[in-house]
């Protein structure tokens, strides 16, 4: 399986201090945003990984991670989004890379407390489709920023609904997702959203419609530092107070 690390976008959120950085350079604690998903993924055995990333300062990457063997990855490709056009649309950028394997996507500004080996091995095992993480958020507030799961009775997902007003459950659609080669086409026939994204959350609808989405529930914390700057400091805290990616 591939790895895709998402590191584009502007980062609006974080201004001013992402009007003079990426996002993902900006620190968790001891080291770059970026380190945490890298380390990540290569926890879950993915080895074989393009980062994209965009907007200023990409070059600090290939300065901060090389060719990558220092941090257990044996080959780290580089693609460059020219405008932040969606998640969807800087997973395209990968697709000559995943060349017809099936892939794990991070987005860089996503941090957790425990690994997701689990999940890339119940990918494997599930026989194409997709497969989500999701996070059990106590606070609804989050929920509005970010994409929410509706379950139908028998708790499998209905639809997922993209920073709902009224989120449809409590749980929280992170950044991580497993697919088949067949993503690429998908994001082939997208459109763009209001905001003028292709939306990760279409291409997720589209597996759900299609019958073939999973997914898991993550134990422990998780964060998505990009969400605000209040979240970007929560989520430095509580790495420096527990640490992340623990096994
Ligand atoms: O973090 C989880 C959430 O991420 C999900 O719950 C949402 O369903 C999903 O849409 C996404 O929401 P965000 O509003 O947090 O996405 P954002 O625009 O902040 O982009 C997240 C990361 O994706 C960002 O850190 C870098 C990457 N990205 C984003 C865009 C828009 C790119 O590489 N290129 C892009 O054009």
């Amino acid at each position: 399986m591939k790895g895709v690390v998402l590191a584009g976008g502007s980062g609006t959120r974080l201004h001013p201090l992402t009007r003079i950085t990426n996002k993902h350079l900006l620190p968790i604690y001891d080291r770059p945003m970026i380190s945490y998903a890298i380390e990540a993924l290569v926890q879950a055995g993915i080895t074989d990984i393009m980062l994209v990333s965009g907007g200023t300062h990409a070059g600090e990457f290939l300065r901060l991670l090389g060719n990558g063997h220092e941090h257990g990855i044996e080959r780290l490709l580089y693609a460059y989004q020219d405008k932040p056009g969606g998640i969807a649309e800087a997973l395209g950028l990968a697709e000559r890379f995943v060349a017809g394997d099936s892939v794990l996507v991070m987005l860089a500004d996503n941090i957790v407390e425990r690994g997701f080996g689990h999940m890339v091995r119940a990918f494997e095992q599930q026989g194409g489709g997709a497969r989500i993480l999701l996070s059990e958020e106590e606070d609804p507030s989050h929920l509005r920023h970010l994409g929410v799961p509706a379950f139908d009775g028998e708790g499998r997902i209905e639809r997922i609904v993209e920073k709902p007003d009224d989120p449809p459950s409590r749980y929280a659609v992170t950044g991580i997702y497993c697919y088949d080669p067949t993503v690429f086409e998908v994001i082939g026939t997208l459109e763009p959203s209001g905001r003028g994204e292709l939306e990760i959350t279409d291409v997720n609808n589209h597996y759900v419609r299609q019958g073939t989405m999973q997914y898991d529930v993550l134990e422990g914390f998780w964060g998505d530092a990009g969400e605000s700057i209040d979240a970007y400091y929560a989520v430095n805290d509580f790495v420096r107070t527990h640490g992340a990616n623990k096994g």
